[in-house]
């Protein structure tokens, strides 16, 4: 039954999406197979709402429709430039993550339930809301101890809303599998699983709470950069009660023209306090956008929404701290011999074919600032390189190279002239010397016997199962007379297949004569 269910609220998607030429977009069509092609050329007929040239923004305007889920998906989907076409995630990065905001009685209704007692023995006033996006709103409060918080509150329903809508894009992933055997390389079921899991995270305000104090220690640490205190006393699944920052936020005009502000130190701080977070710490705010950053009275930058938190393991943050150490020493051939050690190139590829892709990419750039050189440029032929060279690329990468784009082009519009190289270099420099400095070198000889086993346990097992192929080839112990087992077919039961076409065509049917 939930099936079935299920299978209609994804004939509602596939018809909102075709409203909008986003099933499958006039620009993509010769790129699947002919019945695909032939359903695309259907769907154009009911294509009425949306006339955009950019096929990523026609989708996105579809997802805003959709709702949450849709909505958080295409904003995951917008940042796999390395998948995707460039031109369609570009498009498709307009999403907009704003929807109407609940009232104040319903936030209060919320709150009650949550705590069980009247709202004024948990707080003395209560804003309106403040801020509103796809899961969750904002409102400002007072503590009964006087302290002004921010009281940030999941929306009602969001829980089954969501999973519903995961539901129906695990179907439409299946589906797609099956029919466009080419989407097979982008593994849409994946996606949508790792998806799900980054989306449910986010409903979920204790691990917000928990990745906001993780954070903070780094923040005391290093004394770049300040995390709200959080109430955990106030705080559960569906609400997350954290101090409320005064300040300028990075979204507003004011950034730019406020007299008090020192714009290029402020931008040194916002890379300064990624990378070390990344590099030293191993975890990140993955969602540096400027709505989630603000600088406070005494010019100290305060981040803020710790839904999205990237993770590198030890391996990973010495692997990243060298690349870039790499790209700064113009040094290809040991940033070549990183990615071969961790076994993220395969094996069949030569060092020094890598090496001199990585120098095609660096040489153009190197010694000039950012105004000059755009990082998501760099990035976007990194990833072309990476295509080449088959790697697959690893989700945190990803996440940590998306992070730094943002990073970057927050810290550009603080200060034009703004050097993303020697902001980081320092960073980058202090990372390694640890490493590799007085007790780093001590402990070298047993990190190096220990380092190619723990690099390939901290890779995920894309990375892992190249690497040990490469060692096994090179031991000699691959036979290729026998299938890999990662190439079985997928499984989607033929009957879910067939139903799905006979009822497409028969609801376009009926739908296509209530439009004459
Ligand atoms: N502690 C805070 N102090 C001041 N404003 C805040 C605070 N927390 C959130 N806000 C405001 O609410 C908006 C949304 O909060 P955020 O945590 O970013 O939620 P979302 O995950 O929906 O983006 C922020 O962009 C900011 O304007
Ligand atoms: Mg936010």
């Amino acid at each position: 039954m939930k099936t079935i269910i299920t299978f209609f609220r994804l004939l509602k998607t596939a018809f909102i999406l075709a409203r909008h030429d986003a099933l499958i977009p006039a620009e993509y069509a010769r790129n699947v197979p002919m019945f695909m092609r032939f359903v695309g050329w259907f769907s154009r007929l009911f294509a009425v709402r949306d006339r955009a040239k950019n096929p990523g923004e026609r989708f996105a305007r579809a997802l805003e429709t959709l709702g949450p889920a849709y909505i958080k998906v295409g904003q995951i989907l917008a940042t796999r430039s390395d998948m995707l076409d460039p031109e369609f995630t570009r498009g498709l990065s307009r999403l907009k993550d704003q929807v109407p905001a609940f009232s104040r009685d319903k936030a209060v209704e919320l709150i009650e339930k949550e705590f069980g007692k009247p709202w004024k023995e948990l707080f003395t006033t209560f804003s309106e809301p403040k801020a509103a996006a796809s899961v969750a709103q904002v409102h400002k409060a007072a503590l009964l101890d006087g302290s002004v918080v921010a009281v940030k509150i999941l929306r009602p329903n969001i829980h089954t809303d969501m999973a519903k809508d995961m539901d129906v894009l695990r179907m439409a992933a299946s589906l797609g599998e099956f029919f466009v055997p080419a989407s097979r390389r982008l593994g849409p079921k994946l996606f949508v699983k790792t998806a799900a899991r980054a989306v449910m995270l986010e409903l979920d305000l204790r691990l917000e709470a928990a990745a906001a104090s993780e954070l903070s220690e780094a923040a005391e640490d290093t004394g770049l950069f300040r995390v709200p205190n959080i109430h955990w006393d106030f705080s559960s699944k569906n609400v997350l009660v954290l101090d409320w920052v005064d300040g300028t936020a990075f979204s507003s005009d004011e950034l730019l023209t406020g007299p008090k502000i020192e714009r290029p130190a402020l931008a040194i701080k916002v890379i300064q306090s990624f990378l070390t977070c990344a590099f030293d710490y191993g975890v990140f705010h993955a969602d540096m956008h400027e709505g989630n950053l603000i600088v406070d009275a005494d010019g100290e930058l305060v981040l803020i929404d710790f839904g999205i938190l990237g993770r590198l393991s030890e391996a990973e943050q010495r692997f990243h701290a060298e690349i870039l150490y790499g790209f700064l020493k113009r040094d290809y051939q040991r940033i070549a011999e990183i990615h071969f050690e961790a076994g993220y190139v395969p094996a069949n590829h030569t060092v020094e074919d890598f090496a001199s892709a990585l120098r095609a990419v660096g040489e153009p750039i190197f010694g000039k600032t950012s105004d000059q050189v755009s990082m998501a440029k760099v990035l976007l032929q990194l990833f072309e390189i990476t295509e080449i060279f088959d790697m697959q690329m690893q989700p945190q990468l990803i996440m940590l190279q998306k992070t730094m784009m943002q990073a970057e082009g927050v810290a550009r519009r603080l200060d034009p002239a703004f050097d993303m190289w020697e902001a980081s270099r320092p960073v980058v420099e202090a990372s390694l010397r640890r490493e590799l400095g007085a007790e780093g070198r001590i402990a070298d000889f047993m990190t190096d016997l220990r380092r190619a086993q723990k690099t390939l346990r901290a890779m995920p097992d894309a990375a892992d199962n190249v690497a040990a192929l490469a060692k096994a080839w090179a031991a000699g112990e691959v036979d290729l007379s026998k299938p890999a087992n990662n190439t079985k077919p997928r499984a989607v039961s033929k009957g879910v297949v067939w139903a799905a076409i006979v009822a497409v065509t028969t609801l376009a049917g009926v739908w296509a004569v209530g439009q004459l």
